[in-house]
């Protein structure tokens, strides 16, 4: 089987590091892959936004899957025109992908067929959206409609800082023109991942990541700087209860508004008291999440991606490796914030060989040295038998590997470690 892997991160690294286990793999190619990525696959440097030149390029190569990473181009109907192109594809169409790239869709759906979620109302209009954050009180989150690149989001804790925020949304282009307002959830959250072929879903083990950039939960919101697997917040009853109550109903919800949701649908959740709430939905896998799912995963994941793209999970199961995996992401100083790039870095030789695997974020090779190119650069991954020996393993790669002004998270996992 020949296989075009769309994308360059941490997250893309991973799927193609598991990918590659399928020993029916034929040719293996990647837009725009990553020095990672190129262990595995032949790195094309090419727009992912071209949805013209991506169907040329599968048909040319012969691609019999393409494999989408990134949110941006199923938001932009990349898999729709693979279809019509004939090409099978996995990755969510245009319409499905809503379910990301406006929240006021997804909220709406939620509401709709009662899929749980935090109360909310939508604005386009600054001033009737303050005198709503007036009534209601603080604390109360305030988010931009469309993508923002994980940035849309602000969680009030006071009136004066809503208000401020409901101001800040125009600075998001498009994306700020409606605003959403919610209300606040409190409890802890969790990332639970589903391949979906359209009817059937098999949902992933729960994984918890870490999207403020400091220790204790401080900081900014990131893309996210660390995640581990599984996450006992999920337990059976919880893991149950979003299978039952989300994750099933939204592909029936999507599917009873015309929509064929075929992919990875992730549900960001809120758990407290017992029950899970659905903070948002992606219509993608997780980035970090994915690093430290996969290696757990014991199936083979592109006999199943294979399969979801063809509408046919049949009876598939899932099976895993009975352990714990941490991803600890090293990023650039100033992240998420302006950050340099160009710095050379070092030790991942050395990393590898105390056992973690290095997945590549924001990497590139000049002259043959590898060096940062990203916010996100590198994250070190290991799997152990207990979450400790993980974690513990994981630091001690991260601790070697260098370039000037890395910055990564001490507590990743810690929240389980405390409650184990
Ligand atoms: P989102 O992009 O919708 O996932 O929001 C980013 C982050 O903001 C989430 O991961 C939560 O930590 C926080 N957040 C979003 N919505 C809420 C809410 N209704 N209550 C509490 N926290 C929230
Ligand atoms: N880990 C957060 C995300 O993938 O959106």
């Amino acid at each position: 089987m020949n296989v075009l892997l769309i994308g360059g991160g941490g997250r893309e690294h991973a799927l193609a590091w598991k990918i590659s286990q399928n020993p029916k793999l034929g040719k293996f190619f990647a837009i725009p892959g990553s020095p990672g990525i190129a262990d595995f696959a032949e790195c094309a440097e090419m727009s992912i936004a071209d949805n013209a030149a991506l169907v040329d390029f599968a048909k040319t190569h012969a691609i019999d899957l393409v494999v989408i990473g990134p949110e941006a181009p199923l938001v932009n109907g990349l898999v729709d025109a693979l279809s019509d192109a004939g090409i099978k594809a996995f990755g969510c169409n245009k319409d499905a992908a809503q379910i990301e790239g406006s929240k006021i869709f997804a909220k709406r759906l939620m509401k709709k067929y009662g899929i749980p979620t935090a109360d909310f109302e939508v604005f386009d209009d600054t001033d009737a959206a303050k005198n709503y954050v007036r009534q209601k009180g603080a604390p109360i989150v305030i988010k931009a409609d469309g993508l923002a690149a994980g940035k849309g989001v602000i969680v009030a804790q006071t009136l004066d800082e809503a208000l401020k925020a409901v101001d800040e949304m125009k600075t998001f282009g498009s994306a700020g023109n409606r605003i959403v307002v919610e209300e606040f959830m409190g409890g802890e959250e969790a990332s639970v991942l589903a391949l979906t072929d359209g009817e059937k879903i098999l949902p992933l083990i729960a994984a918890q990541d870490h999207k403020r950039a400091l220790d204790g939960d401080k900081g900014l919101n990131t893309g996210g700087m660390g995640a581990y697997a599984p996450a006992p917040v999920v337990d059976a009853v919880i893991a149950a209860q979003v299978e039952e109550k989300i994750l099933k109903p939204t592909i029936a919800a999507l599917k009873a508004e015309g929509i064929t949701y075929r992919g990875c649908l992730y549900a960001g959740l809120m758990i407290q008291n017992g029950t899970a709430k659905v903070v948002e939905f992606n219509c993608r896998f997780g980035d970090p999440e994915t690093q430290v799912v996969l290696p757990l995963l014991e199936s083979d994941l592109l006999d199943l991606m294979n399969a979801c793209a063809a509408g046919d999970l049949g009876d598939r199961k899932l099976s895993w490796r009975n352990q714990s995996a941490v991803c600890v992401i090293m990023a650039s100083g100033g992240y998420p914030k302006a950050y340099k790039k160009n710095l050379p870095i070092d030790g991942v030789t050395k990393a590898k060989a105390l056992g973690a695997t290095i997945f590549h974020a924001g990497t590139k090779l000049v002259g043959g040295e590898l060096v940062t190119n990203g916010g996100r650069v590198l994250g070190v991954t290991t799997t152990a038998q207990t979450l400790r020996e993980a974690v513990d393993k994981a630091y001690r790669a991260a601790d070697v590997i260098h370039f000037d002004n890395a910055h990564y998270r001490r507590d990743i996992a810690a929240k389980a470690m405390r409650k184990a």
